[in-house]
């Protein structure tokens, strides 16, 4: 079911939260609305759930206009982050709550929430309650009972943000799964930038209410629209130098290192303050366009090692590198920066 949110507004009292957002969900794609705290992701899921009424423009679902429809009207499964299931019920009256309310029958109930259980891999846990289980398995109820009515869409707020580091890592590739499976349309709210480009087809990030960037997350991650986008994936982050151009090159402020720019950049924006954002995978011993600095602050992830280099006026390069370690925290060195792989961004912050 593709979703059209046409020029929709939200506010709260005086305050507008989302102002006159354009955005479109496609058919059995999931979207993940990414952005930091109080940007608007829930406020935009509630408004698409129809628990938020809207302020201005229209919701669609396929071609039929939701926008003064009411929450059951619309066929949403939601979850929660805080799952929100009921604590004296067991698994199997839970899941089944939905259709109990519809007053579907017995057999039908049962049925239907055998079939769901094996989907998400509960069968097992049936007859327990709530508080028998652990994170992960009230994660997976809580998805099983947003699909049970079958849905037209999955709205997810924050799915994973109650789990810890490894049951994240499982739920984010089972969700991913099941959708899969389903086909089913869904919007998944995160602030954690690594699980939406994981997770998602396409990626919409967000800042202050409005929708800065719709793009693969590949394609957001190499070709970011501002320096806000290229800042918020990517982990460790990309760093940003400052400088000027200058006939064909990028000059760094602090050292005067000169690096190559694209033909279109230096005759665009010849003499102007640039920033360039270069990615710690592109800053490397032996890369093309040699930078000097000291090693500031060196963190052993196991199978790489990031390194910062800063420079004399305390900026920071971030490298990553797989193999041995390559310097100790004080080391003078000179890496370079693969100059055909930086972003050049203009003083707002756009890039060129
Ligand atoms: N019911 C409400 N009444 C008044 N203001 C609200 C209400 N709900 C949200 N807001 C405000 O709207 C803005 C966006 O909130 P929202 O919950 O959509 O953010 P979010 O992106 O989901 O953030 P988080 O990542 O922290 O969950 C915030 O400034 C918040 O204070
Ligand atoms: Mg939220």
């Amino acid at each position: 079911m593709r979703i059209l949110l046409d020029n929709f507004t939200k506010k709260f009292g005086d305050l507008t939260v989302i102002d006159q957002m354009n955005l479109e969900i496609r058919d059995g794609e999931m979207l993940a609305l990414l952005g930091g705290s109080g940007c608007g992701k829930s406020t935009t899921l509630f408004s698409i759930c129809g628990i938020h009424k809207i302020n201005g423009g229209r919701i669609l679902f396929g071609d039929r206009d939701v926008t003064n429809t009411t929450s059951q009207e619309r066929k949403v499964g939601v979850v929660f982050q805080s799952f929100a299931l009921y604590p004296h019920m067991t698994v199997e009256k839970n899941i089944g709550f939905p259709l109990k309310l519809r007053k579907d029958s017995r057999a039908e109930i049962a049925r239907k929430v055998a079939e769901i259980a094996e989907m998400v891999h509960i069968t097992e846990l049936l007859q327990r309650r709530p508080g028998e289980l652990s994170g992960g398995q009230q994660q997976r109820v809580a998805l099983a009972r947003a699909l049970i009515r079958r849905p037209d869409v999955l709205l997810l707020d924050e799915p994973l943000a109650n789990l810890d580091a490894a049951l994240r890592l499982e739920m984010r590739s089972e969700i991913r799964r099941i959708q899969r499976e389903t086909g089913i349309t869904a919007v998944l709210v995160t602030h954690d930038q690594v699980e939406a480009m994981s997770m998602a087809d396409r990626i919409a990030i967000m800042d202050a209410g409005k929708i800065l960037q719709v793009a693969e997350p590949r394609e957001m991650y190499e070709n970011p629209v501002s320096d806000y986008v290229a800042g918020f994936l990517g982990s460790p982050p990309i760093s940003f130098l400052k400088g000027k151009i200058e006939g064909g090159d990028f000059v760094e402020a602090s050292t005067g290192t000169k690096i190559p720019v694209a033909a279109r950049v230096a005759a665009s924006h010849a003499g102007q303050a640039v920033r360039i954002g270069v990615r710690p995978e592109h800053f490397q011993p032996g890369g093309k366009a040699p930078i000097a600095g000291r090693v500031s602050f060196i963190e052993v992830q196991g199978r790489e090692t990031l390194y910062d280099v800063s420079l004399p006026d305390g900026t920071v390069l971030r490298s990553i590198q797989g193999g041995d370690q390559q310097a100790r925290i004080g080391d003078e060195v000179t890496w370079g920066i693969n100059a055909d792989r930086i972003l050049v961004f203009d003083e707002q912050g756009w890039k060129i």
